[in-house]
């Protein structure tokens, strides 16, 4: 098996260039074993999790794998409690509460916090080979922390202007994630209205901008997506939705019958959930919400306050107030356990390097 550029590989101790998304609340240890032990970069989404459960995670998954593993946070900025917003918002998710019998809406708590000096802490007694951030990265003086130790960094960027500023503060790759991406937009510079650039736009301009690999995400789900990222100059891929439908992924049932039976156009960006712009399957509470999106609290502070719908919705087997990421490609979503859908993946994307385009 030979691949275009070995630089990604390199750099992270892999054999594929092939990273499987770090997902909140999505990415299990198994997920991440399965596709660290198939040869690619097997990733955590530790953003929601506190330092103990953190910890946890990851001797679980060392237990599985001794390959290298990949955990990645927030960076959000805190936010800033806002009385009317959060009043607003119980308002219109009183009708909710009530249609499925769950008493009140619970107040506005911020769930997860900003990466800081406690999980720097976590990340630095466990250390995992690669760290990476979503929403820019975190205080100059954590990332010195993280860098000094020989953890190879990475962060997403949405823009030319994203990937310009993370490689002058020191990341060692960049994943460039187009607006086809599932989950929430990394976007931290610039206007979510202005970072809208699709993968097949924003990969090559990312790749002559930056000196570093660039990872392209979003939209990238079978060999001829990995082949083509390789085509616009990008050194390796991460996949968040592909790996969804597998059977270690940690999302409730209803979430990936609806994505085996979704496609191009059934999925779009939305604040309700969490108060971030992300991608998701088009379900009820979506459509309800979109008036309202800029009544809502800031991210995270949403969560709390959709979490029992969320919850309850999936429990009855019901999408209509899950959360059901998704990116565009979805509809070319296998149902596969993940060490046989990377296995795939690679023989795929050999077979357009060897083969050509048929
Ligand atoms: C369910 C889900 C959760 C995600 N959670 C995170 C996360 O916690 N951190 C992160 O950096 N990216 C997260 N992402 C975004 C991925 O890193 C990546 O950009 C995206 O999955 C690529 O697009 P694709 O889903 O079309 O493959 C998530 C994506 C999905 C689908």
């Amino acid at each position: 098996v030979t691949w275009p550029t070995t630089k990604l590989t390199d750099l992270l101790g892999i054999e594929h260039p092939i990273i499987q998304a770090p997902m909140a609340g999505a990415s299990t240890p198994a997920l991440a074993a399965a596709v660290s032990n198939a040869g690619g970069l097997g990733s955590l989404g530790c953003a929601m999790q506190t330092a103990d459960v953190f910890r946890s995670e990851i001797g679980t998954t060392r237990k599985a794998t001794n390959r290298p593993i990949h955990v990645n946070f927030f960076a959000h900025e805190a936010p800033s409690p806002d009385a009317a917003k959060e009043t607003r918002a119980s308002e219109l998710l009183a009708p909710y509460y009530e249609e499925l019998g769950l008493g009140d809406v619970p107040p506005a708590v911020a769930t997860h916090f900003p990466f800081d000096a406690t999980m720097l802490e976590a990340v630095l007694a466990v250390r995992p080979q690669i760290v990476s951030f979503h929403f820019g990265l975190p205080d100059e003086e954590l990332i010195r922390a993280i860098k000094d130790t020989g953890i190879i960094l990475l962060c997403s960027a949405t823009s030319v202007r994203e990937a310009v500023d993370l490689e002058k503060r020191g990341v060692d790759a960049v994943i460039a994630q187009g607006w086809e991406a599932g989950g929430h937009r990394g976007t931290y510079l610039s206007s979510f209205e202005g970072a809208r650039a699709g993968t097949m736009s924003l990969v090559p301009q990312v790749v002559d901008a930056v000196k570093l690999p660039v990872i392209a995400a979003g939209g990238i789900a079978d060999g001829r997506g990995i082949a083509a990222a390789f085509a616009l100059g990008a050194s390796g891929v991460q996949m968040g939705t592909a790996f969804l439908t597998c059977e270690e992924a940690g999302i409730p049932d209803i979430h990936k019958e609806i994505l085996l039976k979704s496609r191009d156009d059934d999925t779009r960006v939305t604040k309700a959930f969490s108060g971030r712009p992300a991608r998701g399957i088009v379900n009820r509470y979506i459509e309800d919400m979109a008036a309202h999106e800029d009544e809502l609290p800031d991210f995270p502070l949403v969560n709390t306050m959709t979490g029992p719908l969320r919850k309850a919705s999936a429990a009855r087997g019901k999408g209509d107030f899950v959360a059901l990421w998704s990116g565009q490609s979805v509809g070319l979503n296998r149902a596969l356990p993940a060490g046989e859908l990377f296995e795939k993946l690679v023989e795929e994307a050999q077979s357009v390097f060897q083969h050509g385009i048929k």
